[in-house]
């Protein structure tokens, strides 16, 4: 199998990601568009592909000095418990040298404390105003 690990974003089908998440139950709402906009303002990403079959993604908000959060961190179930998810993390955290590194997660806390993660006490959250209404669903 030919997993390949792609970091520019330039020929990404947004809707094929979509429709990929969907499939796969793993959607939380984002139409193509929010898909892309969150891609495109991340600080890094990374993409894992069979062929030219969107297969996982992962992607890193950070200020670049001292603070990141990981998120839609997913691999399309056939393809699960191959490290395609370790080798993106991998791939991102090597670049987040001397930053704190936050994520969250409900019921796959072993997997990241494979990957060396701690739980930290109490993560506190909010949604402002109502989840996706924002200027991204303008466009
Ligand atoms: C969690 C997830 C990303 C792991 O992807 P993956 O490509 O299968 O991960 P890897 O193959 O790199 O797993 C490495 C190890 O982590 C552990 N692991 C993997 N998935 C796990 C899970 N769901 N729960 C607990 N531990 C897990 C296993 O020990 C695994 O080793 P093994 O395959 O030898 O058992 C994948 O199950 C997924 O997409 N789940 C749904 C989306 C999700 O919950 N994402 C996390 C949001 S915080």
């Amino acid at each position: 199998m030919n997993i390949t690990y792609k970091r520019d974003l330039a020929n990404v089908d947004w809707e094929e990601m979509k429709a990929t998440l969907i499939k796969d139950k793993f959607h939380n709402g984002r139409t193509a568009e929010q898909l892309k906009t969150s891609f495109l303002n991340s600080y890094s990403t990374c993409i894992a592909y069979v062929d030219e079959e969107i297969v996982g993604t992962a992607r890193v908000l950070s200020d670049g000095v001292c603070n990141a959060y990981i998120v839609d961190v997913w691999t399309l179930t056939e393809f699960r418990h191959q490290g395609i998810a370790s080798r993106m993390m991998e791939i991102l955290t090597d670049e987040l040298q001397g930053q704190h590194v936050y994520l969250f997660s409900d019921d796959t806390v072993d997997f990241y404390k494979k990957l060396g993660f701690k739980e930290q006490p109490t993560g506190l959250a909010k949604v402002i105003g109502k989840w996706l209404v924002n200027k991204s669903n303008l466009k």
